[in-house]
């Protein structure tokens, strides 16, 4: 029998952000490039959903650092009225094959819901996590 071999101090952290609304692709790409080369050394995978007007970011790794990125991405001028949605231990990650997969939700008839849910979580006091699971179907 193959067993996993499980993290201790495993957990997942999810928020939402607001973009400002003249910036372009050049900032995501530059996130992205960050992102890989630092998530890479801390062990930590994510993914980023955009679309114009919002972020909404899975960040999993280690409970320290985690939080520590999570800290240094809040004061990150290119966003701003970050809200954490969720933080959580988890058995194993979900975007284990990611440092951070990067995806624009494109206004089609398709992805109606999910923005909706998006401006929906982007005025909401609280998510639960059974929203926030459509986000995760949608970026896996
Ligand atoms: C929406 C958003 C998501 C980000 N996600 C990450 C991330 O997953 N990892 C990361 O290292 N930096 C991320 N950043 C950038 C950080 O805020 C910060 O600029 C960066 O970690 C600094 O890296 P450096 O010290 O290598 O320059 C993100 C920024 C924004 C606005």
């Amino acid at each position: 029998m193959i067993t996993k071999n499980a993290e201790a101090n495993l957990y997942q952290l999810v928020y939402i952000s607001e973009r400002y609304r003249a910036d372009g692709d050049q900032v995501i790409n530059d996130i992205k490039l960050q992102a890989e080369s630092n998530n890479q050394k801390l062990n930590i995978t994510g993914a980023l959903l955009f679309n114009d007007r919002y972020f909404l970011q899975y960040i999993e790794g280690e409970f320290n650092a985690i939080n520590s990125l999570y800290n240094t991405i809040c004061n990150d001028p290119r966003h701003n009225n970050v809200r954490l949605l969720l933080r959580k231990e988890i058995a194993e990650r979900d975007f284990s094959r990611w440092s951070l997969g990067v995806k624009k939700l494109l206004d089609t008839e398709e992805n109606q819901d999910l923005l909706s849910l998006l401006s929906m979580l982007g005025q909401a006091k609280s998510v639960s996590e059974s929203q926030l699971d459509w986000f995760k179907l949608a970026l896996k």
